[in-house]
């Protein structure tokens, strides 16, 4: 039994529903690795599901404690039923659970981090590099060489991944982001950059593009992506879906997630193109992970912040 902190809400609203709650912990052959937190990644989604927008009740079932980007050690295994070991530092993909000082997990979400990478890293790139492998590898538009893939919000943290993952194709890579994040898209890949404020500059590649990700923060940039699109392309969304395509022929597919979709898939794919290509990952702001730190963080997801990715931490 270990004692751990959680922080989480047992009603839906404003940063104000995080507390912090108390209680103990314990290992089971279901739940049979105890981490001890090190630094979680925030997901915009998280603010969603807080503010009860993702919820058909009134109030959650139980204590709801957030995070799916983990990383921190190994400090108990229940009956060795893993390949890890104490002391490992590890990725945790528990689903939920994250803000919290220690965590129990079965140890098919535990990856070990790479030697070679940083922590803040492995803390901030798991739940987006994931979901950007799945736009590009999960059967929603299969990438031909010569085609033009525009990819909206790409200066955010599954864009940007998206960016990155995509220069392995022979493809011309259209980047859309605020202006002051060009140069940071160009690093990234991009073969082209668009403002998205900049209606000439979007009107200029209107139809280029025979795959649109769209990873705009909650499909703002939807519009945009779908002029983008070319007649009989494909758009891709991550939040929601658009209730029209402008009038055109365009195929209009969700990014959700099939049981083929496991991390067993895309972690050892991942540690693979990072060891031979390299990825990186703006990190934005990295606060402590307490009841305010989580209230900051959840505060800057929906604000206009700097690029980047917003990290907790328990390490001072
Ligand atoms: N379906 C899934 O499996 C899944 C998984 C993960 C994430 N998501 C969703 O994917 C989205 C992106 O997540 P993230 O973590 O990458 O978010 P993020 O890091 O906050 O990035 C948001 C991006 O949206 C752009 N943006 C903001 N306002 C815009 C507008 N009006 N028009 C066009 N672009 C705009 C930002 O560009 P600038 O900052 O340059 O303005 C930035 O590039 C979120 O809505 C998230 O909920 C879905």
């Amino acid at each position: 039994m270990v004692t751990a902190k959680t922080i989480g809400f047992d009603r839906f609203g404003d940063v104000d529903v995080f507390e912090e709650r108390t209680g103990e912990i314990a290992l089971n052959s279901t739940n049979n690795v105890l981490v001890k937190v090190k630094k979680v990644g925030i997901n915009p989604v998280e603010a969603f599901v807080r503010s009860g927008k993702m919820s058909r009740s009134a109030a959650p079932a139980q204590f709801h404690v957030l995070g799916n980007e983990v990383v921190g050690e190994v400090v108990k295994l229940y009956d060795n039923a893993s390949n890890l070991s104490i002391g490992d530092n590890v990725i945790v993909k528990p689903g939920a659970g994250g803000y919290a000082d220690y965590l129990t997990t079965n140890a098919r979400n535990v990856f070990k981090v790479p030697a070679e990478m940083p922590l803040d890293f492995a803390a901030g790139f798991s739940a987006t590099a994931s979901t950007a492998y799945w736009a590009l590898y999960g059967g929603f538009y299969d990438l031909k060489k010569g085609d033009t893939l525009a990819v909206v919000g790409a200066s955010g943290s599954v864009g940007n991944f998206v960016v990155q993952l995509a220069k392995s194709f022979d493809v011309t890579i259209i980047a859309l982001a605020s202006a002051h994040n060009e140069a940071y898209l160009k690093e990234s890949g991009a073969n082209v950059f668009i403002d998205y404020r900049d209606s000439d500059a979007v009107a200029a590649y209107a139809n280029k593009a025979d795959f649109v990700v769209d990873a705009s923060l909650f499909n703002k940039g939807e519009k945009v992506a779908l002029q983008l699109v070319k007649e009989g392309g494909t758009y891709l969304g991550m939040t929601t879906l658009p209730q029209d395509t402008l009038g055109k022929n365009v195929k209009v597919v969700f990014l959700s997630r099939t049981p083929a979709m496991t991390n067993a898939v895309v972690m050892p794919f991942l540690f693979k193109f990072y060891e031979e290509h390299g990825l990186t990952l703006k990190i934005a702001e990295t606060l402590p992970l307490t009841v305010a730190g989580v209230q900051e963080a959840h505060r800057l997801i929906v604000s206009d912040r700097a690029a980047g990715k917003i990290i907790l931490t328990t390490e001072d």
